[in-house]
């Protein structure tokens, strides 16, 4: 079976910026790969491209084997942006239905609304689906970030540290949440942290990218029964080991 997602001497610059250099690495169907790197080293670059939303200026990139052509071939993809960016004048709801209205803009309004409950659900936001983000804790929002980003029952999540603004208990609870999507619907993760316990608390394998210009400086296998607590020593020796290599 091909690879979910391919790259193969991805590079990028901005003008005379070299921000990603012949970076190649594969993330295999149904794998949780965390791409873990220092501020600025171009982890959101390297999302972008994946998700069409910026062209690479070298190398090749393929989603489940199929060369990538502009922002098309994208629809078994689905992008947690870094900020929550939730429309503030609609519920929960209305904010999970985004995803739906430009990725399947034919679809009935009440099919939307049955989906986004669904999904609302799925993320343990029961009886929250009519309220508006300011009436939501930052935990509640970032769960209906996720539900929005799962509306559309993406094949490959891309995530860009998307709980990195949560405090330590409600990441956690996160994580747990995302593991138990994860093993309900088998989706292929790709996950953006500088976080090296929550790269091996979360991730199958580990890509760890060195800085100006960001290219891979190693890819380490977590090879440790889940969950993963930080307490436990297998895990701490881990992520100790991973926070010599960045
Ligand atoms: N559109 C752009 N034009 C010019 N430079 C850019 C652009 N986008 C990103 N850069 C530069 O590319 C580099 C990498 O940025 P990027 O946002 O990918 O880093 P990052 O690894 O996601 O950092 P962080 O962990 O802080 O989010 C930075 O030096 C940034 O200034
Ligand atoms: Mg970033």
């Amino acid at each position: 079976m091909s690879a979910a997602i391919s790259l193969r001497g991805v590079g990028k610059h901005f003008g005379s910026l070299q921000v990603l250099d012949g970076v190649s690495f594969d993330v295999g169907q149904g794998e949780i790969v965390a791409l873990l790197g220092t501020s600025g080293c171009g982890k959101s670059t390297l999302l972008n491209i994946i998700a069409g939303l910026i062209e690479p200026s070298a190398g090749e990139l393929r989603i489940d084997g199929k060369e990538t052509e502009g922002t098309k071939d994208r629809n078994a993809l689905s992008y947690m942006f870094q900020e929550d960016r939730l429309l503030p004048w609609r519920t929960a709801r209305a904010n999970a239905e985004f995803g739906l209205e430009a990725a399947v803009p034919s679809i009935s309004a009440r099919e939307r609304h049955a989906r986004a409950e669904a999904v609302l659900d799925l993320v343990g936001l029961q009886g929250f689906a009519d309220a508006h983000p300011h009436q939501l804790s930052g935990g509640m929002r970032s769960r209906v970030a996720l539900a929005r980003s799962l509306v559309t029952s993406p094949r490959i999540l891309l995530m860009d540290e998307p709980f990195s603004k949560l405090d330590p208990q409600m990441r956690t609870q996160m994580h747990e949440e995302l593991l138990r999507i994860h093993a309900m619907r088998n989706m292929t993760v790709l996950f953006v942290t500088h976080d090296v316990e929550e790269a091996i608390v979360l991730a199958d394998r580990v890509v760890v990218l060195a800085p100006r210009p960001g290219r891979v400086r190693e890819i380490v296998n977590v090879d440790l029964p889940r969950p993963r607590s930080a307490t436990e020593p297998a895990v701490a020796e881990a992520i100790r080991q991973l926070r010599l290599l960045i």
